[in-house]
């Protein structure tokens, strides 16, 4: 395919590379005061999210300021909880909000398997901007949300630190919670192949709220769907990062997928044994550690890397960077990994 630097690609197929690569949950907008600029100009996310040009212009900057080894395309998951029927609003300072939910069989009912060529056509566009100005200079991610973590957002309509409304209907309502993840994991399958089909070269699905169910609740609410989702994909290398599943590291292991991204509390050792060789460890410093001084931040970065060995290893924070972190300790992580030598 001719890339410049497609480490990642190989890394994710486990084969050798000259170094580990290199990229940042979130690192697209939040951290980069370029980002906020263009933001501050707009009415707010969704037109960011919605004009291509502008997404693959925030999309490419990580990659030009901080000199990660992949760019990932500008966007959110809840773009396929509103293609499916259930508009968001990302009211500031607060975070999403769905004005209507599902709560019953009837809202169930009017939720659809869309056509997404048509309801996320500005997400397929806007990789096929990025991946023209990109050039071949790196591999561009693209993404979507675990059905579990989607179906969380669907019934609570906003983010929660228990999601308990979305757990009750697992306990309360077995069949339409199962019909609906259904629903959610066909159309994700068809949001992924678009994207692949657009340009991404890599996809992962992010299932951030896996942590707060039990194992058993997660086996048949969550990794079912996840299963469902790896074994529909095979044009592409799939990386799947459940946060705090660690009590399913043995079957995620058994996934139809190249990687498997890791939180901070998975200790590096246990996760390759009950992961397996066959796949590649994503992650997975706490990022709270870009907190640190300089010195102590390089100093853990070697640790994370020596930890990983140099193969089947994407270097990467275990969650999303926070946006307070300031883009000095950011490159400081980033340039540790980029100059490591084991
Ligand atoms: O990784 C990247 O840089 C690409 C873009 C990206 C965004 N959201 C942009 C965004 C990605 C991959 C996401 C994924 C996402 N969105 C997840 C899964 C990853 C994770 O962190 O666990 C989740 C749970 C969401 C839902 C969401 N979107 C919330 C809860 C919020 C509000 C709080 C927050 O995270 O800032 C968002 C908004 C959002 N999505 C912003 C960005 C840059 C901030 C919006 C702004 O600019 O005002």
């Amino acid at each position: 395919m001719g890339y410049e630097n497609d480490l990642i690609l190989r890394a994710a197929r486990g084969e050798t590379v000259e170094r580990t690569p290199v990229w940042i949950m979130r690192q697209a907008g939040r951290i980069l005061p370029e980002y906020r600029a263009i933001r501050q100009s707009l009415s707010g996310f969704k037109e960011l999210v919605e004009t291509p040009e502008l997404a693959a212009e925030v999309t490419i900057q990580p990659v030009d300021i901080l000199g990660v080894d992949a760019a990932i395309i500008f966007s959110d998951i809840l773009v396929v909880p509103e293609a499916m029927g259930l508009e968001y609003q990302m009211i500031e300072n607060k975070g999403p909000y769905f004005e209507k939910t599902i709560q019953t069989l009837a809202d169930l009912e009017k939720i659809n398997v869309p056509d997404v060529d048509d309801t996320l056509h500005y997400v397929m566009e806007a990789i096929k901007v990025t991946k023209k100005e990109l050039n071949n200079r790196v591999p561009l991610i693209g993404f979507a949300g675990a059905p579990w973590t989607i179906f969380s957002y669907m019934i609570e309509g906003q983010g929660s630190k228990t999601f308990s409304k979305a757990k009750k209907m697992l306990y309360t309502n077995k069949q339409l919670s199962h019909q609906l993840l259904e629903k959610i994991a066909q159309t994700t399958i068809k949001y992924l192949k678009a994207q692949i089909k657009a340009g991404a070269d890599i996809v992962q699905i992010f299932d951030s709220w896996a942590g707060i169910l039990s194992y058993e609740q997660y086996l048949e609410f969550g990794m079912k769907y996840v299963s469902m989702i790896c074994n529909a994909i095979n044009e592409v290398p799939v990386t799947v990062f459940a946060k705090g599943a660690y009590f399913a590291r043995k079957e995620m292991g058994e996934l139809n997928c190249n990687t498997i991204g890791l939180d901070w509390n998975m200790d590096i050792q246990k996760s390759r044994e009950l992961i397996g060789k066959d796949k590649t460890l994503q992650g997975n410093l706490d990022p709270c550690m870009l907190y640190s001084d300089f010195d102590t931040i390089k100093l853990e970065t070697s640790k994370m890397l020596s930890s990983f060995g140099p193969n089947r290893h994407i270097a990467n924070l275990g969650h999303g960077v926070y946006p307070d972190m300031h883009p000095d300790k950011v490159r400081c992580f980033v340039d540790t990994v980029k100059e490591y030598k084991s």
